[in-house]
């Protein structure tokens, strides 16, 4: 009966199921174990509430629309005043034993983490790896092991270090680049054997949105020298270095440990047109341009040729060293990975230049989807359709890096909550992933966002909860840190424990 029930299942024998992190959002202990600070110890916590209030939140002491680079200076002067989540995480730097016995509780087979770089090397470029850091990553990396999962490894997630920020206006220099390749390959050196899958860079594509958080750019107009800087002149500059950069991990990898498998991430925005007007569909084109160039570039091995026009357009003229052209085409990646949240509704914005939005929550709202407290669209049948776009695309394994539900959860005095909103999102959307596997999408894995609640990494909300596993902790920093399971814990074991053939709801047991 149960081996009939088993048989059931599209998802192939030794499917990777698990969960998915990033060391910002989880660590905490930002000036511990000799790490040195990285841009996400300067991202303050901003709701949407304060946004809607904004300036009011600190226009005392700063202008309502002071740059990154003022609020930094301020935070450093004023720590107090602020409140910066990320450095304090949910602990896990302390808790990580735990946290990953719970995991494997879950049965995961697999664990998605981010190194962060400046606990390697706290300026980003020393002469010298900190060797505190690199045995944590071992201990972690034993653990996840030891609980039956394979660790798959972000390099550089949102974490530029901000030495290299400060000084260099992170990718924006190619001295960034020279230090991420010597930053990856001391990785792969360290963990070689122990890490069989990896990633480059998290949602490459967010250099073109943010900056700051994804490529560590934090100089203003007049202090690079370069005019075209805040123009998309400047943001491909940064992208093609940050390309570059990554099809060198990418090369250094192969090189150090042949049997290890290395991919991107793109946050993967499929959209669909507001009409059935033609223009409509041709936004849609530019955008998925916009969208596929990074991996295009990646899966690929080189530009593709609808940046042209967009580039001439736009005066962007990418300097590039002469090895770059060759790096990007010997630098190709393994395997695809994406994160998939939600999809988005197009409107033509006009010629002769392709306008794309870049925007990461859809300006126009989707009448025929619900849409989370965030107002991100849930979208499971857009997964299945992503999914067969990038494999009609790249013909490469996927990993699902990220996909999850953020939601305010009313957790009782044990940290346990009836998540049925989040079960149900879970079902829905592995449910499209199991129809793409039986369209002929090859998926190797599925990383849940956020097995165990972190800090959010557009807002630094606690309160928007994704875990399986409840943290005590509120946007303040203030609770126990205890940890709870809630009822989706029960039933994604479930599920992984019948490797997807059972996603019915109304047998969980709840131990
Ligand atoms: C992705 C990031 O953009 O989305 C994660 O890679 C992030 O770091 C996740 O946490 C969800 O976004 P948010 O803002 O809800 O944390």
């Amino acid at each position: 009966m149960t081996e009939k029930k088993y048989k059931a299942t599209p998802f192939p024998d030794g499917f990777l199921w698990g969960g998915s992190t990033a060391a910002n959002q989880i660590e905490g202990a930002w000036n511990e174990g000799g790490r040195g600070p990285a841009t996400s110890d300067f991202v303050r916590l901003f709701t949407k509430k304060m946004r809607e209030e904004e300036p009011k939140e600190y226009d005392s002491r700063l202008p309502h629309n002071a740059s990154t680079k003022e609020m930094v200076a301020d935070m450093k002067e004023h720590p107090e005043n602020w409140n910066l989540p990320k450095r304090r995480g949910i602990d896990f730097y302390h808790t990580y034993k735990d946290d990953l016995a719970l995991m494997g509780e879950m049965g995961f087979k697999v664990f998605r983490m981010s190194i962060s770089w400046s606990r390697i090397f706290p300026n980003g470029d020393d002469a010298q790896p900190n060797e505190e850091g690199l045995a944590f990553y071992d201990a972690v990396f034993d653990e996840c092991h030891k609980n039956g999962m394979e660790p798959l490894v972000t390099l550089c997630h949102f974490d530029t270090p901000m030495h290299l920020a400060e000084e260099y206006d992170g990718f924006a220099s190619r001295h960034t680049v020279d230090a991420f390749e010597r930053y990856a390959a001391t990785c792969f050196e360290r963990y070689k054997g122990k890490v069989k899958y990896w990633l480059t860079f998290n949602e490459i594509n967010n250099v073109i949105t943010n900056p700051f958080t994804c490529s560590g750019v934090i100089f203003e107009q007049g202090e690079t020298g370069n005019p075209y800087y805040g123009k998309w002149a400047y943001k491909y500059q940064v992208a093609h270095n940050q390309l570059v950069a990554s099809a060198k991990a990418v090369i250094k990898c192969h090189e150090i440990d042949p049997d290890a498998k290395i991919g991107n991430m793109l946050c993967r925005l499929e959209n669909y047109a507001e009409s059935s007007k033609p223009e409509d569909q041709l936004q849609v084109l530019f955008e998925d341009h916009f969208n596929w160039f990074f991996s295009d570039v990646q899966a690929q091995g080189e530009y593709p040729y609808y940046m042209a026009r967009f580039f001439r357009e736009n005066g962007v003229e990418i300097e590039m060293e002469n090895e770059d052209l060759d790096v990007l085409k010997r630098g190709v990646i393994d395997f695809v990975t994406i994160s998939y949240y939600m999809t988005y509704i197009m409107r033509y914005k006009g010629e002769p230049v392709p306008k794309p939005s870049g925007s990461l929550v859809s300006q126009i709202k989707n009448p025929n989807l619900p849409m989370s407290d965030w107002g991100w669209t849930i979208d499971p049948i857009g997964f299945r359709i992503t999914l067969n776009h990038i494999y009609d695309r790249y013909h490469l394994p996927i990993f699902i890096s990220e996909n999850g539900y953020g939601a305010v959860d009313e957790l009782d005095e044990n940290g346990y909550c009836a998540d049925d909103y989040r079960i149900e999102y879970l079902k829905a959307h592995v449910e499209q992933l199991g129809e793409a596997i039986k369209d002929g999408v090859d998926v190797f894995g599925y990383g849940w966002w956020g097995p165990i609640d972190l800090v959010s990494s557009g807002t630094s909300e606690m309160t928007k909860r994704y875990g399986f596993i409840s943290v005590d902790l509120d946007d303040e920093g203030k609770g126990t840190g205890r940890r709870g399971k809630k009822k989706s814990f029960f039933y994604y074991k479930k599920l992984i424990e019948s490797n997807g053939a059972d996603l019915s709801t109304d047998n969980i047991v709840e131990e």
